[in-house]
């Protein structure tokens, strides 16, 4: 679908991925909701492309009910949802203290896979309500965020590795599910980007990381996922997929 003039809500989208995103689709004529918990950087971006701010836990169902309303009476539905709402902490499940607690492994699969998915009911029932578009006949898109992690496997992460693995698994079943109502849905799967998330790791985490990075050896820039982002809109064959775009990483 064509992105001028429709609406799009990007969660995470005061930060890294998300704001990238949300600068690309703005620029590409998009009326954007940034929806975070972080909303002095939520205001920044949304002040810098015109867009909206607006306060949201992802994995509250409230603050989802009341972040769509505020998105949806400003900009009226979105067609375009991208889910870059996250948090990265590793921790082991048995360290040297004893097994970790289990708010740990409660709180990253909230965030990840309940808060994605909250997002995505909200926005496809938005879609729902909207006409067929004329030129593709789609109602609209969710794109969401999983992470090559969730195939990899790299230790000392199991908690955010299985959320990630969710979002990916529940990509191809809402797709087969939304088809009737002619929304699409795809997942990205990032390797190892430049962001403030990837900035919290050891600098010999980083170096290794690098160093097995088939090509380009360097960490993705997030313009280049939003790129993606853009790429998945504006393709309507597009659908029921997680696309990696890692440089060929495979972790370890
Ligand atoms: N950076 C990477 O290398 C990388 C790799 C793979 C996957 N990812 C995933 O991409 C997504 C974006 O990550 P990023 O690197 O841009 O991180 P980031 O830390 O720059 O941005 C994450 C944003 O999510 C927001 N957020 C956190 N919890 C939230 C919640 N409960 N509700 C709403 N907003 C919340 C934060 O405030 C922040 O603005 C995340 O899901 C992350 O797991 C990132």
């Amino acid at each position: 679908m064509q992105i001028d003039g429709l609406a799009a809500i990007v969660t995470g989208g005061s930060s890294g991925l998300g704001a990238a995103t949300a600068r690309r689709l703005a620029g590409a004529g998009a009326k954007v909701a940034v929806l975070d918990v972080n909303m002095d950087q939520a205001r920044e971006v949304a002040g810098e492309i015109g867009g909206l701010a607006i306060e949201c836990d992802v994995s509250s169902e409230e603050n989802g009910e009341a972040a769509m309303k505020a998105a949806r009476q400003a900009h009226g539905p979105a067609r375009i949802s991208v889910c870059c709402a996250g948090v990265s902490e590793s921790r082991l499940m048995l360290g040297k203290d004893g097994p970790a607690p289990l708010a740990h492994h409660s709180r990253i699969v909230n965030v990840h896979l309940i808060g994605t998915y909250n997002i995505c009911r909200l926005a496809a029932a938005d879609m729902a309500e909207c006409d067929p578009l004329p030129e593709t006949g789609e109602r609209g898109v969710l794109i969401n965020t999983a992470s090559i992690a969730g195939y990899d496997g790299p230790p000392g992460a199991i908690s955010y590795n299985a959320a990630k693995a969710a979002v990916a698994a529940m990509c191809l079943p809402m797709s087969r599910e939304l088809s009737r109502h002619a929304i699409r849905v795809m997942a990205i799967a990032p390797g190892m980007f430049e962001t403030p998330m990837a900035q919290g790791l050891s600098q010999k985490y980083l170096d290794e990381m690098t160093a097995a990075i088939p090509f380009p050896k360097r960490f993705g820039d997030p313009a280049e996922y939003a790129a993606l982002v853009e790429t998945i809109v504006t393709s309507p064959m597009l659908n029921g997929e997680t696309i990696r775009i890692d440089g060929g990483l495979r972790m370890r």
